[in-house]
């Protein structure tokens, strides 16, 4: 029988606070999303236009997502395909709904293979700019530096192997036992960090060229594809859509607030991808660089700050060691579902699903290796030129379909589907008002949005002259 108290009664790991939850979902969220794939996203999509789209998503359908997502998990506090499973019983809906957590795994998986790759090449950077390398060579040496590694498959091989293995490390012994700590400890000092490269950035003759690029909005610049692009992005950098932040919530104590720890993260989350973003595109004009220059953009321009600062070797290597941290706070949240699922369902130890989960987030990661040498083909979508063959398709079809498709499902579920007691029951919010706000945003305002952009990926060449 599937009433509420069987899955209250089910036992499962709990964060010792809600503070540790906040940490854990903000260290999800903040990692190379904010400091590598924003600014090259913005540098690619035109610059401030791309900006106010990712901002309106943020508030519009980032925060009553993530809302549903982390009441989802504290209510059956199960893997997100037992989550969806056995909500959908208790709520009387169809059991097809879990299928929202088989997409999430799958989603986890794609994106963890080719996140480990950029993962990698952050961790080759730490030794690089610990070597001082970078500080004898002028801005198109080091630009060129980067060229050379990346389509070095057996290099980037190796560092790709270095994250996934430890990765799967951290996962296997479980979130408690180290890496809250190292949590509480990094992201406030990745946050100074950041905030002295943006003061650095302001000293650049290319600051003004900067913030004009970042903030006005060239409203013709807004194409569907930058549209898409954007509102990608937010899910991408929130976690969200996929289960992550679900699984997360499932953790979560019973009375912790969830709209409170909601709006944390969030600002965190979009603090530090602005942040990046200030402090990355005065030095791109500053050295008469591309911003349009793509995934590589922060491993081109970064290296040019720390070589010409004074102490930069020691501060660049600090912040490629804080942004490996930060990748891997959130490449931890990218296998966690499944990892929960397989302990769950098979009865396997932590260990070993870990192994699994990580060898075949591994194995798919090759496809990325390749996709920047040897195997690298270019395609067109949706106006934008795409250069790196699987490593592109594996990040439009998460980033811009498989994300989005699970959101807005998490929204109609529990929008929709699940009882209004129920729901008020979880987010125990103060004023009626605020819970009316979140429900209306829930039900309409976000599936809405996301599934008329979607559309418009599908079909909107129809309507194109
Ligand atoms: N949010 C993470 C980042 O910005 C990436 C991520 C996506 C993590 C989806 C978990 C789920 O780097």
């Amino acid at each position: 029988m599937a009433t509420a108290d069987v899955h209250i009664n089910y036992v499962h790991a709990q964060w010792s606070s809600r503070w540790v939850f906040v940490l854990a979902a903000t260290g999800s969220a903040v990692g190379l999303g904010n400091i590598w794939k924003f600014p090259y996203m913005v540098g690619q999509g035109g610059g401030g236009a791309f900006v106010l789209v990712y901002l309106v998503c943020i508030a519009l359908v980032g925060i009553p997502i993530m809302m549903a997502e982390v009441l989802l998990g504290r209510r059956a506090r199960r893997s997100p395909v037992n989550t969806m499973r056995v909500l959908a019983l208790d709520e009387g809906a169809g059991a097809g709904w879990q299928f929202v957590g088989w997409l999430g795994m799958a989603t986890g998986f794609l994106i963890l293979s080719f996140y480990s790759v950029v993962a990698g090449w952050t961790l080759a950077y730490v030794f690089r700019t610990a070597s001082g390398v970078f500080a004898t060579q002028d801005p198109q040496q080091i630009k060129a530096l980067f060229g050379v590694f990346v389509t070095d498959p057996a290099k980037v091989l190796i560092w790709h192997t270095l994250f996934m293995v430890t990765t799967t490390v951290i996962v296997a012994r479980g979130v408690q036992a180290g890496l809250e700590k190292a949590v509480r400890f990094m992201m406030p000092v990745l946050l100074i960090l950041l905030l002295a490269l943006v003061f650095y950035a302001m000293g650049s003759s290319g600051f003004g060229q900067g913030i004009e690029f970042l903030f006005s909005t060239d409203f013709s610049r807004l194409t569907p594809g930058v549209i898409l692009g954007a509102m990608g992005q937010a899910f991408f950098s929130l976690s969200l859509g996929m289960g992550a932040i679900l699984i997360y919530g499932s953790y979560l104590p019973q009375s912790a607030s969830i709209a409170g720890s909601t709006f944390m993260i969030i600002a965190a989350d979009t603090a530090v991808a602005l942040l990046a973003g200030l402090a990355i595109f005065p030095i791109v004009f500053a050295n008469g660089l591309e911003p349009a220059a793509g995934p590589p953009l922060i491993f081109e321009i970064l290296p040019i700050a720390f070589g010409q600062m004074p102490g930069g070797g020691f501060w660049g290597t600090l912040f490629f060691v804080l942004l490996v941290f930060a990748a891997w706070t959130s490449a931890i949240s990218l296998i966690e579902p499944a990892v929960a699922w397989l302990t769950e369902t098979r009865g396997f130890r932590r260990m070993v699903s870990a192994v699994l989960t990580g060898g075949l987030a591994w194995l798919l990661g090759l496809l990325t290796i390749m996709s920047f040498s040897h195997w690298a083909f270019s395609f067109r979508f949706l106006g934008l030129e795409k250069t790196n063959g699987f490593f592109d398709i594996f990040d439009i079809l998460t980033t811009n379909i498989t994300l989005p498709v699970g959101g807005i499902l998490i929204a109609v579920f529990a929008g929709w589907k699940m009882q209004r007691p129920h729901l008020q029951d979880e987010l125990r919010l103060a004023s009626r008002a605020g819970f009316e706000v979140w429900l209306f945003l829930t039900r309409f305002v976000a599936p809405v949005m996301v599934g008329l952009l979607l559309l418009y990926l599908l079909f909107g060449h129809y309507f194109d002259a």
